[in-house]
């Protein structure tokens, strides 16, 4: 049973590695994000705009504990779905949980080339960005640092995967 966990901050690779892990382990990646997307019929920007936060935050945990039925996967979660309604506690319980742990330089560079569609930063300078990227690390560091892992970019790569996996298998 290999349920993989992928969180962190905007920016940090969650979905590049779900995809390349799905490749190497031959198990279904989903994104969390997307998932959500489907299920509300609109984009996570257009949900934030006209439900606001607290409703997505709810349909991100509901969608989250539809992983209990599943028993193979490599889940990218959003930055934000460690940070609520008890979910890093949750899915401590089901699987295991990597915090990709990238340094808010790289991030920061990455998100001012894609800041549109991702409502907590498309109004934002790149002054503004670095510093709200701070910010928000500061405040999420003691649910991420809850992960039974955490990469951080040095050791980003996909030996580290299979390092872990091979701890569970
Ligand atoms: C969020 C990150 C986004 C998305 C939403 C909120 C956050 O996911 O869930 O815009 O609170 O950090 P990504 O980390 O995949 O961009």
């Amino acid at each position: 049973m290999t349920k993989l966990f992928l969180i962190g901050m905007m920016g940090s690779g969650k979905s590049y590695w779900a995809e390349k892990l799905k490749k190497k382990l031959k198990i279904p990646a989903y994104d969390l994000d997307a998932l959500i997307e489907m299920m509300e019929e609109k984009t996570v920007a257009e949900i934030f705009e006209e439900d606001g936060e607290e409703y997505f935050r709810k349909a991100e945990a509901k969608m989250l504990r539809l992983f209990a039925e599943k028993k193979q996967f490599i889940l990218s979660c959003g930055g934000g779905t460690a940070c609520y309604h008890d979910n890093m506690k949750w899915m401590n319980k089901q699987g295991i949980t990597i915090w990709l742990d990238e340094p808010v330089e790289t991030l920061a560079v990455r998100l001012s080339k894609e800041k549109s569609q991702r409502p907590l930063i498309k109004n934002l300078n790149n002054t503004e960005l670095k510093d709200f990227l701070n910010e928000k690390l500061e405040e999420r560091q003691a649910f991420y640092n809850q992960a039974a892992y955490r990469l951080n970019e040095k050791e980003l790569n996909e030996n580290a995967f299979s390092k872990i996996l091979k701890e569970y298998a």
